[in-house]
């Protein structure tokens, strides 16, 4: 089984970006984390990140009947992005939402996401460490739905 793995604006420059909130890991220690993890339990996953609305919406139709499961950070677009919910309305998969940050303990804007409520679940203010977590939710979710 396949999981995508999105990841939103800004979050290139993890490990240099704010890293007091976000963290010292980059993108790539990340997905190579997420990779390792989901191929030692039998699943294949891919990631993509861009810091383009339409960019992350083609991806999510490019994925259309090839995968099993989603997970997104959207970053900046959670709180803006119609286009990017309704892209992710085409499937009828999982999907996980995380951040990095607590984004209820922030700005008042980063509370609100265009993503919760379409979610399976969401997964906040666990730092990188919540994409871990997501994977492992995500492949149990994926195990269970099998049996
Ligand atoms: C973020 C939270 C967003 O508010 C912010 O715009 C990001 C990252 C997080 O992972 O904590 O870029 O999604």
């Amino acid at each position: 089984k396949h999981i995508l793995v999105l990841h939103g604006p800004n979050l290139n420059m993890l490990g240099k970006r704010e890293p007091q909130i976000y963290g010292k890991l980059s993108l790539r220690d990340i997905n190579t984390a997420l990779e390792k993890k989901a191929c030692a339990a039998g699943f294949s996953l891919s990631t993509f990140q861009s810091n383009h609305e339409g960019a992350l919406v083609d991806r999510v139709q490019e994925a259309l009947g090839q995968i099993h499961g989603i997970i997104i950070n959207p970053a900046a677009f959670t709180h803006t992005s119609v286009a990017i919910r309704d892209a992710l309305l085409l499937h009828d998969l999982p999907l996980i939402e995380v951040h990095i940050s607590n984004i209820h303990k922030r700005e008042a804007f980063r509370s609100q996401s265009y993503i919760s409520d379409i979610a399976t679940g969401q997964i906040v203010g666990l730092g990188i460490r919540g994409y871990l977590l997501a994977l492992d939710a995500m492949m149990a979710i994926l195990t269970d739905k099998e049996d």
